[in-house]
């Protein structure tokens, strides 16, 4: 465009500026519009194209389900603690139930979760943000399985004679060191030339996903006992497929995870 008594570069700013208060007027949503990632530089964003948008959606609804059926199960594992005795009691038994049942399938599960590349809720955070809340939720929920399981061996003194007590047992010695090494690789990641991050961050994914294996499995065969199936056949295979589900959803980004840093580390 020429323009009498102006510059060249004058003339490009002039154009420039045009362009962007276009932009300004123009409901444009190029995150939708586009077919192939492309660099949009007034805003430095780099869009997705629309087959990788689709894809994020997808996967973020395959995980919004994930929480639906983590939400349904605690309901259940609440619903029975709270009205399995006839006259309303509640005992050290149904606090077992919610406490050792709520510590793994929610608070841990959810720990997992918030590092998951697709979470819903928390894809956007921040890599600290995420350490933080991750972190809450793994201590949170250790209080929850340390109280719950120490109240189902005080209603067995201490007494340890079933797969499910066994699991539970083995499932609380990990979870303890899955803190205690979460809290060493948060330092270690923080404090890098004093302790070396790789290693402490493979034992911590490792012993978190061991320790919320059995954790799972443990409320798994806690299901199938008749105590819980006595009336309610379906509820339990329902609750058994459930929490097997959650597990193998939760363990594939650790086990990812865990996999590229030893990559990295060797
Ligand atoms: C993941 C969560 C759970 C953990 C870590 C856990 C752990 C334990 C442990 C350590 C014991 C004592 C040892 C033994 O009985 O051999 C126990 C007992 C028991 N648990 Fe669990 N448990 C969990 C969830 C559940 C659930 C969801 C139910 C039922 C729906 C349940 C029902 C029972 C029963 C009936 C006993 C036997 C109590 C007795 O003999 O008086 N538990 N559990």
């Amino acid at each position: 465009m020429d323009r009498p008594g102006t510059s060249q570069q004058s003339v490009e700013k002039i154009d420039k500026v045009e362009m962007y208060e276009l932009r300004e007027h123009v409901p444009y949503h190029p995150e939708v519009t586009r077919t192939s990632k492309s660099y949009d530089e007034e805003s430095a964003v780099q869009y997705k194209s629309s087959w990788e948008s689709a894809w994020m959606a997808i996967c973020q609804l395959v995980n919004l389900l994930h929480h639906m059926q983590v939400a349904i199960v605690v309901f259940c594992i609440w619903n029975f603690a709270l009205t399995s005795e006839s006259n309303g009691v509640i005992t050290n038994l149904q606090l077992h139930i919610v406490f050792a049942g709520t510590g793994y399938q929610l608070f841990l599960v959810e720990a997992i979760l918030t590092i998951h590349r697709h979470n819903s809720w928390s894809f956007q955070l921040s890599a600290d943000g995420k350490r933080i809340v991750h972190g809450s939720l793994q201590l949170v929920g250790s209080v929850f399985v340390i109280a719950g399981t120490f109240l189902a061996l005080a209603e067995t003194d201490m007494q340890i004679n079933t797969a499910h007590g066994i699991c539970g047992v083995i499932a609380l010695a990990f979870s303890i060191i899955s803190l205690i090494s979460g809290i060493v690789a948060l330092f270690s990641s923080k404090v890098r030339l004093m302790i070396k991050s790789g290693p402490v961050k493979i034992l911590h994914i490792s012993v978190g996903i061991f320790a919320v294996s059995m954790g799972l499995i443990t409320l798994v065969i806690g299901f199938n006992t008749d105590f819980f199936r006595t009336d309610r056949e379906g509820l339990a295979t329902c609750m058994m497929v459930f929490v097997l589900m959650t597990l193998i959803y939760i363990m594939i980004q650790p086990i990812i995870d865990v996999v590229s840093t030893t990559r990295k580390t060797l």
